[in-house]
């Protein structure tokens, strides 16, 4: 093919020489970047084309003819938004998510000498999720349960996740079952119409304990006095039922109303040896043992005597607040969610933590009120990183010991440079797998205040 003429469907011979941060591989033809799923760096295979922009293309594969050595058996294709990376050895996996670090971090003016730790692996690689959002739609007439197809709403039936904690995938489609057995009928976005929108699983690693969610389109979940007895007698594992009422067309989930309809409003998990309270809607880590090896190297970085005042911005519901109260004299816990915090505050008083107050509010705006000092800070924010307002504060504050934990590296770099350009030096840089198979890279980063005239002097 001349250059210049790529087109949409025309099929092309490539070599594949990276991935992106999607785990999409990529390959350069006519100018172009093409990227297409489910290959790796060194393979080599024909291309359909099936997008073309400006400067860079989609494609998809019609033939593998190069096969590279890192790649593993596919457990499932259809599981390819879900799992991106499950034709890549776990090994590799690792190698993947510190090179997305190290590319970032080397794009950067400031940071981009720094040393990136080796990606610490999941223990298990596989069926490590504590929670699954599954839509409920109609297929070929049966309620069914999936995941939904590339960029549109049209479902493909999955029974079998591979990534959530055993037992989970087989309640959600039990539940799916007994729904379907007592005539409710999926929801269809087309019409807004039938009732079963989603269903959630939530299942503690270590009390075997579990949550289900029934998301529903209107008020009515008929019999329930005799669904809730079957789902119950099936997995009697199940210590709370929560119906979520959503009759919004929206692709988000939760609607506003929720009705506890089976025991608790919460199920128990444990983490690093205390125990948790978490409701339906609670933020927690979805790879609880792996969360357990973060915030550990959370404390071994901190190094705390016993006499500090620490923050834990961001803290959700407070799992690591509680961690850092053990090593700590007093930490304080800030979050924006109410129901967090009054969950945080439940599980302190549980566990007989005394030493740590949570504070509901924006990070920005709580710190501002601050008059204690500060010996040290953990924040863990959300993809967008850390608000402007917030960060000009901290640097104001000249905190000696942060801890930056971040699920999106983007955000991570922009923020860090702030620091350095305000004499904080980085001691460790260390990703860590949480989400196995995925291509989610998380990193945790510490760093210590030592001025800028130190800095300078070098
Ligand atoms: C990534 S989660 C971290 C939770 C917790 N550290 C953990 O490990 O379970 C981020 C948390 O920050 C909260 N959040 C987001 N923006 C915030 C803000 N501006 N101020 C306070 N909390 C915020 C979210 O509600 C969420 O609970």
């Amino acid at each position: 093919m001349e250059a210049g003429l790529i087109k949409k469907d025309s099929e092309v011979k490539l070599k594949f020489i990276d991935l992106t941060y999607e785990g999409l591989g990529v390959a350069k033809y006519d100018g172009l970047a093409i990227f297409v799923k489910g290959v790796l760096p060194d393979e080599e295979g024909i291309v359909r084309i099936t997008k073309v922009e400006k400067r860079y293309a989609f494609g998809e594969i019609l033939r593998l003819d190069v096969i590279s050595d890192s790649r593993v058996k596919v457990e499932n294709q259809l599981l390819d938004s879900t799992i991106p990376l499950q034709h890549l050895s776990y090994e590799k996996q690792l190698v993947f998510k510190s090179k997305i670090v190290k590319d970032i971090f080397s794009k950067s003016p400031v940071l981009k000498d720094s040393v990136i730790c080796e990606t610490i692996g999941s223990k298990d690689a596989w069926h490590y999720r504590n929670k699954t959002q599954v839509p409920v739609r109609s297929n070929k007439g049966k309620m069914e349960t999936g995941v939904f197809a590339n960029s549109s709403h049209r479902l493909i039936p999955v029974d079998d996740f591979k990534i959530n904690l055993p037992g989970i995938d087989e309640i959600v489609a039990g539940v799916r079952d007994i729904l379907t057995s007592f005539n409710e009928k999926p929801y269809d976005e087309g019409t807004n119409t039938g009732n079963i929108r989603n269903i959630i699983v939530r299942k503690s690693s270590y009390t075997n304990e579990v949550m289900v969610i029934i998301i529903t389109r209107s008020k009515s979940l008929f019999p329930k006095s005799k669904i809730i007895p079957a789902i119950v007698e099936r997995f009697p594992e199940i210590v709370s039922i929560v119906q979520n009422i959503n009759n919004k067309r929206t692709s988000t989930i939760f609607g506003e109303k929720s009705e506890v309809i089976y025991g608790k409003s919460s199920y128990r998990e444990e983490i690093l040896g205390k125990s948790f309270d978490i409701t339906a809607q609670s933020f927690l880590q979805v790879n609880i043992p792996q969360a357990e090896v973060l915030y550990t190297k959370v404390l071994e970085l901190l190094d705390l005597k016993g006499t500090e005042v620490v923050l834990d911005a961001y803290c959700g519901i407070g799992t690591i607040s509680l961690a850092l109260a053990d090593k700590a004299k007093r930490v304080i816990g800030i979050e924006v969610i109410p129901e967090a915090v009054e969950i945080a505050k439940l599980n302190a008083v549980k566990n007989n933590v005394e030493n740590v107050i949570f504070e509901c509010g924006l990070v920005e705006e709580v710190i501002t009120d601050f008059e204690i000092s500060l010996d040290a800070v953990v924040v863990d924010p959300p993809r967008k990183g850390l608000e402007t307002a917030f960060l000009d504060s901290l640097l104001e504050m000249k905190v000696k010991k942060v801890v930056y934990i971040s699920c999106n590296p983007a955000t991570l770099v922009r923020d860090l440079e702030q620091f350095v350009e305000s004499g904080y030096e980085l001691s460790e840089i260390q990703p860590v797998d949480l989400f196995p198979q995925t291509a989610h890279v998380e990193a945790m980063i510490m760093m210590s205040y030592c001025g800028l005239d130190k800095k300078n002097r070098g």
